[in-house]
């Protein structure tokens, strides 16, 4: 097949980053106005203005999105694939919701069909709104990853996920030990970690869950498979952070306990991190681990205010800690990144700290990215990137229609995107260079 015959040009008005907007100011932000995208291979192979007479364009198929934004495709940095049927749960917090509800939802996938389905039903749901890689949290049954890879491999996305690994305190239907959490983990690994573009996360849940035999294995597992990934919670509730205390009295805090068994580091990514004290950031400064903000889960289960500044433009001689924006769901209200940008700006309002539309885009791609260490594959449409990109419709409701028609500026384009879009705004999305069904 002659090479020309698989490319794809894409013609419209296309944002992305070349550098990061938290210190690099507004010049990180790429817009092309009038931009051409050519993908080739699975990889972009052009990106930038439109040009008729460009001569990679002979023999592409052309598309053009006339009203449209094209993005990098959206990474949600954190989220739990087993909770979707169970989004909007009434009335806990953070350690009666786990009781209550997630861990009576997750021993339903013991059942490998309806892992399956809901493994399905999620992505199809992610690539709606326009999210084309994501953490995954997947429930302690292996099957449940490999159900997942199943379906992220089928749609050829890159996607991270990992087992749950919980030894105790969760109910006996939900539990492994520390050795069948590290074997069922080593043989997932070994099967899906590096194949095509998905990788492997080790995911102890939470301090809580673990017992320290189980956190010791973890860190041994991790040490053992460097390029994997490390995946959990931090600080994200009072009462935890005081239970956390109780379970481990001899540490120093709750990043301690990960600490003191090999699970801070860099690919280490801790959800949350809400109430987390100046010597914790630093030790996550320096370790390069990263922070995942999760705004609706946040506001929903009453955790707390992130803290934008500390993380991303810190006080002189403080570090700052890679931070990527996530959905969380269940917890989490949406798995729409365009209302995690709007909730994150109301979470920073909140602190007295406004979140332009520039980082928050930036937060939910490249800077994604980065928390991910994966910044030289995905969050930017640039050549040599993977083509996963996303078409978000400026008209998709009337209300944005007719306030899109007041912008001044691509800023306040994108800020009226995340205020008000939603899924309906994701016209297509694009994998690997070829258009998705969302059906
Ligand atoms: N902490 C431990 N497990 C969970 C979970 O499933 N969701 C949230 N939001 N926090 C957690
Ligand atoms: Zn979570």
């Amino acid at each position: 097949m002659a090479s020309s015959f698989l490319r794809t040009a894409l013609r419209g008005a296309f944002i992305t980053f070349r550098g990061n907007p938290f210190t690099d100011g507004q010049d990180a932000l790429q817009y092309e106005s009038d931009g051409l995208i050519i993908c080739r291979d699975g990889l972009i192979e052009f990106a930038g203005p439109w040009d008729a007479r460009h001569p990679l364009l002979a023999g592409a198929t052309l598309r053009h999105y006339p009203d449209a934004l094209m993005v990098p495709g959206f990474i949600d940095t954190h989220v739990h694939y087993p909770q979707m049927q169970m989004i909007g749960a009434y009335g806990a917090q953070l350690i009666d919701w786990l009781n209550t509800y997630t861990f009576v939802a997750e021993q339903q996938y013991s059942d490998l069909t309806y892992a399956r389905t809901v493994a399905d039903t999620f992505i199809c749901e992610l690539l709606r709104s326009g999210t084309t890689t994501a953490a995954v949290y997947c429930t302690v049954h292996p099957a449940s990853v490999q159900t997942f890879f199943e379906a992220a491999e089928k749609r050829d996305l890159r996607m991270i996920a990992g087992k749950v690994l919980m030894d105790r305190n969760a109910p006996d239907a939900l539990l492994d030990t520390a050795q069948s959490g590290y074997d069922d983990s080593l043989a997932l690994i070994n099967a899906w970690h590096g194949r095509g573009r998905l990788h492997y996360a080790i995911t102890p849940r939470f301090a809580p869950t673990s017992s320290p035999a189980q956190l010791e294995a973890a860190g041994a597992l991790w040490k053992g498979n460097p390029t994997t990934y490390m995946q959990t919670h931090l600080s994200e509730n009072h009462d935890e952070i005081a239970w956390v205390k109780s379970l481990f009295p001899g540490r120093k805090g709750y990043l301690d306990v990960y600490d003191h068994y090999g699970l801070v580091g860099p690919r280490a990514l801790y959800g949350h991190a809400i109430h987390v004290d100046a010597s914790e950031w630093q030790r996550l400064a320096e370790a390069d681990a990263s922070v995942t903000h999760c705004p609706t889960s946040n506001l929903f289960l009453g955790s707390g205010l992130f803290d934008f500044a500390r993380t991303c433009e810190p006080e002189a001689g403080l570090l700052p800690v890679r931070t990527g924006l996530a959905t969380d769901v269940g917890a989490g209200t949406s798995l729409s990144m365009l209302r995690s940008m709007g909730e994150a700006y109301k979470v920073g309002q909140l602190g007295g700290y406004s979140l332009s539309a520039i980082k928050a885009f930036y937060l939910a791609t490249r800077g994604a990215a980065n928390a991910l260490h994966l910044e030289h594959r995905i969050g930017s449409i640039a050549a040599g990137h993977d083509a996963d990109i996303v078409v978000l419709d400026r008209h998709s409701t009337p209300l944005l229609k007719f306030r899109d028609s007041y912008c001044n500026s691509i800023e306040e384009v994108m800020f009226v995107l995340m205020t008000l879009a939603d899924d309906r705004a994701v016209n297509a999305v694009y994998i690997n260079g070829a258009p998705a069904s969302l059906a």
